[in-house]
């Protein structure tokens, strides 16, 4: 696939955002930008170590500086955390430099991928199927006005998603 655009995957935890670029990177190449693994490295701690020391605030600009980095690359797919569209600058930016991908998935299905993860602060001791549905309602209209492309993951495999990313980008990539 050759892509001019960035391409960044954005939706809630454990809906595949990580998988499906490894994919894209492995079926088509592409350079693969894991935006939690880059701040993590660059901070030398944990996503958890960063909320618990410095707090949410410090953590969600080190994202939006990340971004603000990625507007001078191109071609790269970016795995952004799942907060990512609740600064409106973060999703200027996505949109200027590339095409936003959301994916979706069930709460069930996520809350099965996120189970035995401790990783996330965000649902630390909220992992019921109703505190994820309740936090995914409350972001939806910030994925959803985000988004130039959806694709429900529900019932389908990595390449299958990968696939339809790629017929659809490659349609324009806008819905
Ligand atoms: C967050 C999602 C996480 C990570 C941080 C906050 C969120 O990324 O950035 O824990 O607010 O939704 P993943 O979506 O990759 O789990």
């Amino acid at each position: 696939m050759k892509i001019f655009d960035n391409v960044f995957l954005i939706g809630f935890m454990g809906c595949g955002k990580s998988s499906v670029a490894a994919k894209l990177h492995e079926l088509y190449q592409l350079e693969v930008v894991e935006m939690d693994e880059v701040i993590a490295q660059r901070e030398r701690r944990s996503i958890s170590e960063i909320f618990a020391q410095s707090g949410e605030e410090y953590f969600r600009q080190l994202e939006t500086d990340l971004i603000a980095e990625l507007m001078s690359s191109s071609g790269k797919v970016v795995s952004c955390g799942g907060g990512v569209v609740l600064r409106q600058e973060n999703v200027y930016m996505m949109k200027e430099s590339g095409k936003v991908v959301l994916l979706t998935a069930n709460p069930e299905t996520i809350r099965k991928r996120v189970e035995s993860d401790e990783s996330r602060p965000i649902l630390k001791g909220k992992k019921t199927v109703e505190e994820i549905h309740s936090l995914m309602e409350r972001r939806k209209p910030y994925y959803e006005t985000a988004a130039d492309l959806v694709i429900d993951t529900e019932d389908k495999n990595i390449t299958e998603i990968c696939e339809e990313i790629k017929r659809k980008l490659e349609k324009g990539g806008n819905e």
